[in-house]
């Protein structure tokens, strides 16, 4: 009979055995690919010394193409949960030297026994993924498990927040997985995404294509919008990632965890003054206007390299994680276009499933024109804007800082669609559009007579001086309670912390439904 010392060694050596994943030599292989293994990552993520790993020990059931003599403890997934500055994450993290990491149905257990409890215990899963998919030699034991996560995902979505971070390849319906989380970490080298590779392109589509092009971390960062974050290294993911669950509540029914509350909450905003150009047409950085405005400047920008024409991220104001939108006159003018519409929809319905306060700085000159924009469906996704804000019950505050034209205003969380306090500051201008449009309208016949009168230049600028005193300018929607309240730039942040305190209690419900159906 073993003695307790024998039993001891014998776990010992199981987790040892466990610990190894695919051995040194795999081992070595990942880490001169520039890779780290899949525990060194979970060092990385968590809190030091928090890690409580489950199943170490379980294997896969395959028997076929000799599988049986194949077996690795844990099987080529660490799963489990620890704490990120305290709080409690559930996390798996895909070990690449275990048959590339690839998913068996043991695997795709493993993984689903995690996202359960995490939701369980109303807590953020987060998914280190590298892996080279369905696991070959499983067949469709490896898809259902597939599926079975994809379920699980789609379940949690808004209860939890669900945080993927892909450190190697991530490929075919795997993509899945992530593409319904929340958001998406990618390193700038190593990470890769698509749903087919290079040489399934090139003999359907006769295409050329390298994999970084294809599916690297920049396309998706700035073509595709499927990542939400690049990184330059594996290292610096992680901290993002920790530093993205720091903004977040760790389910739908908590608050997210407050901020030092340090900056006085009547800090002048002495910046924006400066930034905002005398000139209607200028463009500015409106993330200038934002680090003003909350707490010690900082901003955790969301979606940075993709749509840059619209802001979202996340900061915090007098403490309280809010998620902030802002349109961007230095991109495109600040017009919302398709994908500008997908990017600020996506984040405010993430905001709003997890009680986070919506800020919206508004400088807008309209909808993108154009046939590109028209054909590729601008009603259909600008639409996904409108709704986003509009479903939104979450506290809603607005800052007009210069153009809120046509239905771009009607969507940028004005007072129509619920937004709860609306400001402007005096440069504001409210109209259905712009004055050098309007005035080809109004005036079509007067400009004609001047242009004959070779004066085409004098009456085009003393019409647009008319049309903007009139309209231009925030005192026509103050006159009607469309804006609670016309402010002096410096005193932005003062009076946004005080109206989102005025408005903290707010509960909201709309009408009883299985769900709405957002024109997806
Ligand atoms: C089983 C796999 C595997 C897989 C890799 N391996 N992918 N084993 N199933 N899907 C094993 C290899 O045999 C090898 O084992 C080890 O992992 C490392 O693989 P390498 O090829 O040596 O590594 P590398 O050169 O870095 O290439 C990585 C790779 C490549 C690009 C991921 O392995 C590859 O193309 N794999 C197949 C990818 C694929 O087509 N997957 C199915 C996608 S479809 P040893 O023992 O030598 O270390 C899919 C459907 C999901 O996933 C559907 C969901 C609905």
């Amino acid at each position: 009979m073993k003695s307790h010392l024998d039993r001891l060694r014998d776990l010992a050596e199981r987790e040892q055995r466990a610990e190894a994943g695919g051995g040194a030599e795999r081992v070595a292989k990942q880490h001169a690919a520039g890779k780290l293994t899949a525990r060194e990552r979970v060092e990385l993520l968590l809190d030091p010394g928090s890690f409580v790993e489950l199943d170490k020990f379980v294997t896969h059931r395959c028997v076929d193409f000799e599988m049986d003599q194949q077996k690795f403890l844990g099987d080529g997934v660490v799963t489990g949960f620890g704490t990120v500055g305290g709080r409690t994450v559930y996390l798996f993290s895909q070990d690449f030297t275990v048959f590339g990491g690839s998913l068996s149905g043991a695997h795709a257990s493993k993984i689903c026994k995690v996202m359960d409890l995490a939701l369980k215990a109303g807590a953020p899963v987060i998914g280190l993924n590298d892996s080279g998919g369905a696991r070959i030699q499983e067949g469709v034991e490896s898809l259902g498990g597939y599926a079975e996560i994809f379920w699980r995902n789609t379940q949690a979505s808004g209860v939890i927040p669900q945080i993927s971070v892909i450190l190697g390849p991530c490929a075919g319906g795997a993509v899945y997985s992530p593409a319904i989380t929340d958001f998406i970490f990618m390193a700038e080298s190593n990470s890769y995404m698509f749903v087919t590779g290079p040489d399934v392109i090139k003999t359907v589509t006769h295409e050329e294509v390298s994999k970084e092009a294809l599916g690297g971390a920049e396309t998706h960062a700035e073509k595709s919008g499927v990542c939400h974050f690049v990184l330059p290294s594996e290292k610096a993911c992680l901290q993002a990632v920790r530093k993205l669950v720091g903004f977040l509540p760790s389910n739908n029914l908590d608050e997210a965890p407050g901020g030092s509350g340090l900056d006085p909450i009547d800090r002048p905003c002495l910046k924006i003054a400066d930034i905002l150009p005398d000139s209607a047409n200028k463009p500015y950085d409106m993330r200038g206007v934002i680090e003003d405005v909350v707490d010690h400047g900082e901003f955790m920008e969301v979606h940075a390299g993709y749509a840059r024409n619209i802001i979202v991220g996340f900061a915090r104001l007098g403490g309280r994680s809010v998620g902030i939108i802002g349109n961007q006159p230095a991109h495109l003018a600040g017009c919302l276009d398709i994908d500008a519409s997908l990017k600020g929809a996506r984040f405010v319905r993430f905001c709003d499933a997890f009680n986070i306060p919506l800020v919206t700085f508004v400088d807008v000159p309209g909808f993108l024109p154009g046939t590109a924009q028209e054909y590729a469906g601008i009603i259909k996704h600008g639409a996904k804007l409108l709704y986003a804000y509009s479903e939104a019950t979450v506290p809603k505050l607005t800052v007009i800082t210069r153009k809120a034209y046509g239905g771009a205003y009607d969507v940028m969380a004005s007072k129509h669609i619920r937004a709860d306090f609306n400001f402007a500051y005096p440069t504001a201008e409210i109209a259905v559009m712009g004055p050098e449009g309007a005035i080809n309208i109004l005036y079509r016949k007067e400009i004609q007579a001047a242009e004959k009168a070779g004066r085409l230049a004098e009456e085009r600028a003393r019409l647009v001086d008319l049309y903007r005193n009139t309209f231009a300018n925030p005192y026509k929607a103050a006159e009607l309670g469309y804006v609670d309240e016309v402010i002096v730039p410096e005193q932005t942040r003062r009076i946004l912390i005080q109206s989102l305190k005025g408005i903290q209690g707010k509960r909201e419900r709309g009408p009883a439904r299985k769900h709405g159906n957002i024109p997806l």
